[in-house]
């Protein structure tokens, strides 16, 4: 199998392992991102990791990844709750959409309840901590293998 995944992550996720520990873990974006690539290869998929805490930047790398992505796992951290031009970004790209949230966001503030995001995604995994992006890589990894 060949293929890159975007990992994308959004806002405030470049605080990871700092920003409440006892909610999003000790381990780094850098630790996460690691283990994504590693376990992408292991399928013989690579990854692609960005993170920003920019909205139209996030939207910049979904427009890419209709070009050179065989799948998205993002986890769009607070605009998953608020935007609606990343679910219309998600919209027009084709391939495997998995959102990602590290915090059971339905354990949570009502706010954290509704995704926007979620409405496009092809799979959703939440609660997980920071395994949630392995366990997204692996879903990706079935989806894209099933569809050659
Ligand atoms: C999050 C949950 C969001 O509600 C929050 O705004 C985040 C992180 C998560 O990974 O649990 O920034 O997406």
């Amino acid at each position: 199998m060949t293929g890159t995944i975007y990992l994308l992550n959004g806002p405030n996720l470049n605080l990871l392992g700092k920003r409440q520990p006892e909610i999003y873990g000790s381990e780094t974006l850098g630790d996460v991102e690691a283990a994504a690539s590693a376990r992408a290869e292991s399928h013989g998929l690579a990854t692609r990791a960005l993170q920003s805490n920019a909205e139209h930047q996030l939207i910049d790398w979904i427009h890419e990844a209709r070009d050179t992505a065989v799948a998205i796992v993002i986890n769009p951290g607070a605009y998953s709750h608020t935007s609606v031009a990343i679910l219309d970004a998600l919209n027009a790209y084709e391939g495997p959409v998995i959102e990602v949230h590290i915090s059971n966001v339905h354990k949570r503030e009502e706010f954290r309840r509704h995704s926007y995001v979620s409405l496009r995604a092809d799979g959703v995994i939440a609660g997980c901590g920071t395994q949630g992006y392995l366990l997204a890589i692996d879903r990706v990894a079935s989806l894209v293998k099933s569809s050659i």
